[in-house]
């Protein structure tokens, strides 16, 4: 049976907005764009990685059906969530025409959710836009919430906005183009939610390893609603995100560190969090508070999952140096979210020399050495 499913979420106390997650949405999706903003001119905005797969068929389908629209491709990349991109896709969108009551419709990964929902935050002081994910990653988070962003040289996601979605479109078929790394990563998202309190979708994650890095999208669509539901759960009550320090952030404090020392290059966000989870399991096993066993259950399944990719220990060293300036630091501690158990988590105040001792457990974990014993620079 195909997965079919429907999820609201509370974009404020005014307004909510669906995401629909089923396999061959993608079909449907000129005939339900036209339903959900009738008479409104669309602006696809994809990359080029994506606009031939799937954004330009859509145009064409949509073309046929005598909807006004036009499609505005970036590169592929992180380098594409930038002001320039930006400012270049304004001034496009209104060379198209596109007035106070068009639709942005955004149709990639979580590269195009964030541009495009820039784009779309700051357009005439803000107009509609929707969401059509095409990588894990995006499709059970960066599409939904609202948070919307471009980088500046100096710190990622440096010039954003909270502006939600009025639709989300999940079809998990779209994953099956998705190259394995790019799934992996968005695998380590997948197992950081477990990890906060979804002991079925770890179950599931474990019983399907193998499936999902096959791009089983069936399988896939259950994991991205599962996913999905768990995120929105997190977000209801909180759509502004003024307690940073949610469970959520698990695997992203040494994550986010790791990815600045790296600078963006040769290492995806999900490979950081899932080298961010492995740290933060080290840490919490060290204090007592999470058993050997559940850390072990956790790392196996990362490694299952080709999780985490090699990284030369002097830059997983080096990346504690990058926390105090990305993260509030008071007094040589930093708030920490830690696993309890493998589904299950708290948070707490780390001290630095925790962590080193952390990313020296992380470096010397057995159940990664064989992988790591390939290592090469990161
Ligand atoms: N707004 C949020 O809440 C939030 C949450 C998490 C991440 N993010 C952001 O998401 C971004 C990362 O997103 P990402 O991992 O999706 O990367 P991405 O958007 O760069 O996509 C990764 C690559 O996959 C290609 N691709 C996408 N879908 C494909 C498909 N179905 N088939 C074949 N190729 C495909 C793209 O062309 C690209 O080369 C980061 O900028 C991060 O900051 C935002
Ligand atoms: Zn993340």
């Amino acid at each position: 049976m195909e997965p079919t499913a429907r999820l609201e979420v509370a974009a404020d106390q005014h307004h909510r907005y669906a995401v629909e997650i089923r396999s061959g949405l993608l079909r449907e999706l000129p005939e339900q764009l036209a339903l959900r903003f009738p008479g409104a001119r669309l602006a696809l905005i994809s990359d080029s990685g994506v606009a031939p797969l799937y954004a330009q068929p859509l145009l064409a389908a949509l073309h046929a059906r005598g909807q006004l629209a036009s499609l505005h491709v970036v590169a592929a990349g992180e380098a594409s969530k930038s002001v320039e991109q930006w400012q270049r896709l304004v001034g496009q969108l209104h060379a198209a025409g596109l007035d106070r009551r068009g639709v942005v419709v955004n149709v990639g990964g979580g590269v195009a959710c964030d541009l495009g929902g820039m784009v779309a935050a700051t357009y005439m002081r803000g107009i509609a836009y929707a969401n059509v994910p095409t990588t894990l990653l995006a499709q059970h988070d960066a599409a939904i919430g609202g948070k919307v962003a471009v980088n500046a040289p100096w710190a990622k996601n440096f010039l954003g906005a909270f502006h939600q979605p009025r639709h989300v479109w999940i079809d998990p078929e779209t994953l099956r183009t998705l190259d394995r790394r790019q799934l992996a990563a968005g695998l380590a998202e997948s197992i950081k939610v477990a990890m906060i309190g979804e002991p079925e979708l770890l179950s599931l994650l474990e019983r399907d390893a193998r499936h999902l890095l096959a791009r089983d999208s069936v399988r896939l669509g259950e994991v991205v609603g599962r996913s999905a539901a768990k995120k929105i759960e997190l977000l209801a009550g909180d759509p502004f995100e003024h307690d940073l320090r949610r469970p959520l952030n698990l695997g992203h404090t040494f994550g986010h560190a790791l990815e600045t020392e790296l600078e963006y290059e040769g290492l995806l966000h999900g490979e950081a969090v899932a080298w961010g989870l492995v740290v933060a399991l080290e840490i919490a096993c060290a204090r007592g508070l999470c058993p050997a066993a559940d850390r072990d259950r956790i790392v196996a399944l990362l490694a299952r999952c080709e999780l985490p990719p090699p990284v030369a220990a002097e830059r997983l060293h080096a990346a504690l140096g990058r926390l105090a300036a990305i993260r509030l630091v008071r007094g040589n501690r930093l708030h920490y979210v830690l696993p309890t158990s493998a589904t299950s988590v708290t948070i707490d105040e780390v001290a630095s020399d925790e962590l080193q001792a952390a990313v020296a457990a992380a470096i010397a974990q057995p159940l990664l050495r064989p992988r790591a014993s390939a290592a090469h620079a990161g």
